[in-house]
């Protein structure tokens, strides 16, 4: 198991520091003759540049008016207005993060690295080991965490390869495009937290990680999100006439308000809901810090949506309102089915019927998010207890290990 003082000690001064004295009296008694090495054949020498490498460099500077950066830099253009910034098919220059357009962009930018964590500052060994105990999870809780960490620890990696092969490219807006970065590092730290698990268990990696193609429920989840990628991804795709726009919609849609928004619940709320029952604390305290990045992933997403329709009304037609509920339902009947699978009995207080209630709240919640009809009228929410857990901002954290919120680094001050 790995714990946070393994990950100190690894990366710590002392376990890089000069050895004892006395380890290098022992090392060079061993070795009668110690010699610098040899430079490696492939490490080239050190020389000055030749006088024509000189000269092209010159030449290079000297001719850079006429260069395609120049050219790309549009130098003495008028600056960047407000009025010119727009969320897709924006001409106005991509690096000037200022003068803001969507301030709510940018505060879920900040609000996010405020809330930065690390998946190593999360004590695992009460985990460890109830999962290595014969009596300290039953067969079936143990299935639930095996099957949330199979489908997460690869999912998080297909929303994060989508938006940095997708959608950066495609949302022209520098604000949307700086919490686009923060939103990738944290898929990464969320990948990490699984990974972390997993290693932390001592489970085995390949059958985790091979989950999402080897069980069908898990596997129908992800094949759905991968379908909503494949055109995003080809280089040649650009947006610009209505297809290509609602396509980029589709995507959207596809990962922040089904991906995010409705295959993450059932596992969450069963590994949160072992976590109340005190069982797997660790695991459920690195999940409850996902689901808290996650609910800001979900909102700024349903943001971005509900702006670029704002701002192109002509792309939100009947036809495509249909077409997008219909994608709720879809993710909606596949998360339904994985609750289902992982839940063949009643386990933690809860079973698959009560799941899919919740589900239909949330997926009403979603139609609604988006400015269409609900599609489950009267669904309650049986877990009231996730939106609170949603919520928390400064109180301690669920299960009371520690403050949730806290702020890296602290403000400079310069008095
Ligand atoms: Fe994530
Ligand atoms: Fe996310």
């Amino acid at each position: 198991m790995l714990t946070w003082d393994d990950y100190n000690q690894e990366d710590s001064v002392a376990a890089t520091a000069a050895p004892e004295p006395a380890v290098v009296a022992a090392a060079a008694a061993a070795q009668e003759v110690v010699t610098a090495p040899e430079p490696a054949a492939s490490q080239p020498a050190s020389a000055e540049p030749s006088p024509e490498a000189m000269q092209a460099a010159e030449a290079v500077i000297a001719n850079m008016d006429a260069s395609a950066g120049v050219k790309e830099l549009e130098m003495g253009a008028s600056r960047v207005s407000v009025d010119e910034k727009a969320m897709i098919n924006c001409r106005a220059d991509l690096n000037q993060l200022v003068p803001f357009k969507y301030d709510w962009a940018w505060q879920k930018y900040l609000d996010g690295c405020a809330n930065h964590w690390m998946p190593q500052e999360i004590n695992m060994t009460a985990d460890v080991a109830t999962w290595k105990s014969s009596d300290g999870l039953s067969e079936d809780e143990r299935r639930i965490v095996m099957r949330s960490l199979g489908y997460f620890s690869t999912a998080d990696s297909l929303v994060a390869n989508n938006l940095v092969l997708g959608i950066y490219r495609l949302v022209t807006n520098p604000e949307c495009r700086q919490y686009l970065l923060r939103q990738a590092f944290e898929e990464a730290i969320h990948t990490h937290a699984y990974q972390y698990c997993i290693e932390s268990l001592g489970m085995d990696e390949g059958e985790v990680f091979n989950m999402y193609r080897e069980v069908p429920s898990v596997a129908k989840k992800a094949a759905w999100s991968i379908s909503h990628t494949h055109e995003l991804s080809d280089p040649n795709f650009s947006t610009g006439t209505i297809e290509a726009d609602q396509q980029l919609l589709r995507n959207l849609i596809g990962f922040y308000g089904v991906t995010e928004g409705i295959f993450f619940y059932c596992g969450f709320t069963q590994i949160l809901s072992m976590g109340r029952r005190n069982k797997m604390t660790g695991v459920a305290e690195q999940f409850q810090y996902i689901l808290r990045d996650e609910s800001m992933h979900l909102n700024f997403g349903i943001d971005v949506i509900n702006q670029i329709k704002l701002e192109n009304p002509h792309l939100w037609t009947e036809k495509f309102k249909e077409e997008v509920s219909q994608m709720i339902l879809e993710g909606t009947a596949l998360e339904i089915e994985y609750a289902r699978d992982t839940m063949p009995r009643g386990v933690l207080g809860m079973n698959a019927a009560m799941m899919e209630e919740y589900l239909h709240f949330i997926a009403n919640r979603r139609l609604t998010q988006l400015g269409l009809s609900e599609q489950f009228p009267g669904a309650q929410n049986p877990f009231p207890w996730m939106s609170e857990i949603m919520d928390l901002r400064k109180e301690k954290n669920f299960f009371e290990t520690r403050v949730i919120e806290y702020q890296t680094g602290g403000a400079l001050s310069w008095d």
